[in-house]
C-alpha cells in the first residue's frame, strides 16, 4: 500500500432514495482503488456534527448495492442549518484531516454543502432524490425506482377501479414538482394528470371532462394527482358529489421511497459515485455530479444553482392526448 492520497468522507442526507447505497459503494470502492482513505458519516450532517464518522473498507459495502434505503442512515439537522453549525462541521473535517465531503442528497442538502464549502471543505454532490427536482441534472438517484413502484401500484388500483366502475384519484410524491406524476400519468395511461407546473386549478373543467368521459362510455378513470397539488381525499369527494360516480382516493406515500433499486438507478448511481472520485483526483473543487444529454458530467456548485429546468412540455402534451377520449 502506497501513501494515502487524502481523506474523503461520504454521507447521505434528506429523504432516502433507492440507489443511494449503490452510490456509497461506488465512492468507497473507487476511492480506495485510487489510493484515498474513505470515511462514512452516519445520519447525514447531524452525524458529522456528532462525529459519527468511521473508516470504511472495501467489504463494508458488500451486499448493499441491491437494497433500497441508505445503510448510512439519513437525518435532518437543525444545527447544521445554522451558520454556526456549518463552521463547526468544517472544524471537525479539518481536525480529522477530511479534505472532501461527498454529499448524496437533494436540493436542500446541496444548499448545505454549498454553504459549507465557504469554510474550506471541498464538497462534491451526487443527486439523490426520488423527486427529480434538481435543476442542473436530467437524472436523480431513486427517481426510476420510485416511478416503477408507483406505476405498479397504480396498475393495481386501476384493476379494482375498473371492477367497481369508479374514478380513482392516486396521489404520488414529488414535493412541489410533478415529475413522478407525469411519468406515472404516461406509464399508467391516466385519464387525468394534475401537476403543480401545469394545473390551472380549474376543478370545474376537470369534473366536466370526467362526466363527459363517463357519458362517452369510460367505465372507470384514473386521476394521477401530484403531492404538490395534494388534497386528494377532498378532490375525490368533490368529484363524487359533482358527477355521481363513486370515487376513491389513495395516497401512495412512503412506499414509493422503498424497494430494491432498478438497474438504471444502480448503474447511474454507481457511475456517478465513481465519477465523484475522478473529479476529486482531477483537483476540481466544489462540484455537483449529474447527467446532461444522457452523459455523466460535473458542474460548479454555484453555477448549478443558477440553472433551471422544467417539465418536458412535449411529454405533458402527449400524456394529455393519450388520456383523453376523442371519438
Ligand atoms: O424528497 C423526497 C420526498 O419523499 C418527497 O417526495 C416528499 O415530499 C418528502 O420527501 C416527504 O418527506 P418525509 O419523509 O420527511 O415525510
Amino acid at each position: 500500500m502506497g501513501e494515502s492520497k487524502g481523506k474523503i468522507a461520504v454521507l447521505t442526507s434528506g429523504g432516502d432514495a433507492p440507489g443511494m447505497n449503490a452510490a456509497v459503494r461506488a465512492v468507497v470502492r473507487t476511492g480506495i482503488a485510487r489510493g484515498y482513505e474513505v470515511y462514512g458519516v452516519r445520519r447525514g450532517y447531524n452525524g458529522l456534527l456528532n462525529k459519527e464518522i468511521f473508516k470504511m473498507t472495501f467489504h463494508d459495502v458488500s451486499e448493499k448495492l441491491q437494497h433500497g434505503g441508505t445503510f448510512l442512515f439519513t437525518a435532518r439537522s437543525a444545527e447544521f442549518n445554522e451558520d454556526a453549525g456549518k463552521q463547526k462541521a468544517a472544524k471537525i473535517c479539518k481536525e480529522l484531516g477530511i479534505e472532501t465531503l461527498i454529499v448524496i442528497g437533494g436540493d436542500g442538502s446541496f444548499k448545505g454543502a454549498r454553504d459549507l464549502s465557504k469554510y474550506g471543505v471541498n464538497i462534491v454532490g451526487l443527486p439523490g432524490t426520488i423527486d427529480l427536482d434538481i435543476d442542473y441534472t436530467e437524472y436523480t438517484i431513486g427517481f426510476d425506482t420510485a416511478v416503477n413502484t408507483a406505476m405498479e401500484a397504480i396498475d393495481r388500483i386501476r384493476e379494482t377501479s375498473n371492477s367497481h366502475e369508479r374514478v380513482s384519484v392516486v396521489e404520488v410524491m414529488g414535493r412541489s414538482a410533478g415529475y413522478i406524476a407525469l411519468w406515472c400519468g404516461i406509464a399508467n395511461g391516466a385519464e387525468q394528470i394534475l401537476i403543480p407546473e401545469k394545473f390551472d386549478n380549474d376543478y370545474d373543467k376537470l369534473i366536466s371532462i370526467i362526466k363527459s368521459n363517463r357519458e362517452a362510455g369510460m367505465t372507470h378513470q384514473v386521476v394521477v394527482n401530484a403531492e404538490g397539488i395534494g388534497h386528494s381525499y377532498g378532490l375525490a369527494k368533490k368529484i363524487e358529489e359533482a358527477t355521481g360516480i363513486e370515487t376513491r382516493a389513495t395516497i401512495l406515500g412512503h412506499m414509493q421511497r422503498g424497494g430494491s433499486p432498478t438497474a438504471r438507478d444502480r448503474v447511474y448511481a454507481s457511475v456517478m459515485g465513481a465519477y465523484a472520485i475522478d473529479v476529486i483526483e482531477q483537483g476540481k473543487k466544489n462540484r455537483l455530479i449529474g447527467y446532461k444529454d444522457g452523459k455523466v458530467y460535473d458542474v460548479d456548485v454555484y453555477e448549478a444553482f443558477d440553472m433551471k429546468k422544467d417539465i418536458n412540455a412535449y411529454e405533458y402534451e402527449v400524456a394529455g392526448i393519450l388520456g383523453t377520449r376523442c371519438e
